[in-house]
């Protein structure tokens, strides 16, 4: 029986077993495992691949927008705004802050925050805007950028799912004030375990985030203020230095695969019977997930479960509507077009290693889940 996992990390590790299990191993014979060469080479790696002049590694993605929205001042009183259609983290840092995450509706083609509602929900209290690049593509940074800039309010890219994305030709991360990134494993680029980084142009910002990963002090055991315990280890930052000289080659392989799919599903699509991903012209995603749209969408996992092809629902719940933001005020059809996404999505493998075979299996099953 057919087995198509959402994402296979032990096909990707096979295609580079040699470099990695020499990196690691490296590693470990060197003694050095937090805040070390291959951390530092990381940073100058990640700054040049994004075209950011500074990079600061960092535990996690979560910790990479808490400690950047923090650096730029975020607390108690402010107002940060956001999408409701991203992972928990993008919001949960704003209010671990203190500060309420004001949700702007999506553009149901591309799913991420529309731009008209964000322009909205801007007033005086806005300290910051945080710009989520969902499935690994991203918004209309220039006019997201204007919006921003007429009104004076920096820009945070969580750029979790997007690294080589690009609006413009730029990179994600290099548009806002900072770039936020995860390396959790299933990211595009994953580390094997937990990991996050920050890219910015502003070496102020860049030096106190320094500051507040390494309990909030320069010197050892000399402390200016309170700060947090997050750090990138030797170990990680290792294998991500292996794994970032592929990921031009990764992304491009995704972009095939989703390439594929928007061609294969065209007649479904017009028929009204599947909504394929919205591109947005002047950018190009990495399709950290391949996301379909059906009101049908536990026929269409169903089906494709029976046929031995994974998927997944990414979002269940927006934010919105989170037990953890219940004391917000949101209620049920107040930002509908999130609300229908989440009814409505499904991702379905697109990952560098399928095959044209699995590819083509993948395609013919998801359409037998419709028709049946
Ligand atoms: C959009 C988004 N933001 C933030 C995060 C948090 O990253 P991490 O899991 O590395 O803390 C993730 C992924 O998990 C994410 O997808």
């Amino acid at each position: 029986m057919i087995n198509i996992p959402l994402l296979d990390l032990k096909a990707q590790y096979e295609s580079i077993k040699t470099e990695i299990d020499e990196a690691v191993l490296g590693v470990i014979r060197s003694g050095r495992f937090i805040f070390g060469p291959e951390g530092e080479a990381l940073e100058r790696e990640i700054a040049a691949f994004c075209g950011a002049a500074n990079a600061v590694g960092l535990a996690s993605g979560t910790d990479a927008l808490l400690l950047t929205l923090r650096a730029l001042g975020v607390g108690a009183g402010d107002e940060v705004i956001t999408t409701p259609f991203t992972f928990f983290a993008t919001a949960e840092t704003i209010a671990a802050l203190g500060a309420t995450p004001v949700f702007a509706d999506i553009d149901p083609a591309t799913l991420n925050m529309d731009l008209a509602e964000l322009e909205r929900r801007c007033t005086p209290r806005t300290k910051a805007i945080v710009a989520v690049h969902i499935f690994g593509q991203m918004p209309d940074m220039e006019q997201l950028g204007a919006i921003a800039a007429a009104r004076g309010i920096p820009v945070l890219e969580d750029a979790a799912q997007a690294i080589g994305a690009t609006w413009a030709g730029k990179r994600a991360g290099a548009w806002g004030r900072a770039g936020a990134f995860s390396f959790f494993p299933t990211k595009n680029l994953g580390a094997y375990g937990d990991g996050g980084m920050v890219v910015t142009d502003d070496a102020d910002l860049a030096a106190e985030l320094r500051v507040l990963r390494f309990h909030g002090g320069r010197v050892k055991y000399y402390h200016d203020k309170i700060g947090y315990n997050s750090r990138l280890d030797e170990i990680q930052a290792a294998v991500l230095r292996v794994k970032l000289r592929r990921l031009p080659e990764w992304n491009e392989a995704r972009r095939r695969a989703a390439a594929f799919y928007s061609e294969a599903f065209a007649d479904l699509a017009a028929a009204g019977k599947l909504t394929l991903p919205g591109v947005n012209p002047g950018g190009e995603p990495v399709y950290h997930l391949y996301t379909l749209r059906t009101p049908e969408r536990d026929r269409l996992a169903a089906g494709l479960r029976a046929r031995g092809v994974a998927s997944a629902v990414y979002y269940p719940l927006p934010l919105h509507r989170q037990k953890a933001f219940a004391h917000l005020g949101y209620r049920d059809g107040d930002l509908p077009r999130a609300e229908q996404a989440c009814r409505e999505t499904l991702a379905i493998p697109c990952y560098p290693e399928l095959t044209p075979a699995l590819l083509d299996y993948i395609a013919a099953a998801a359409r037998a889940s419709l028709e049946n």
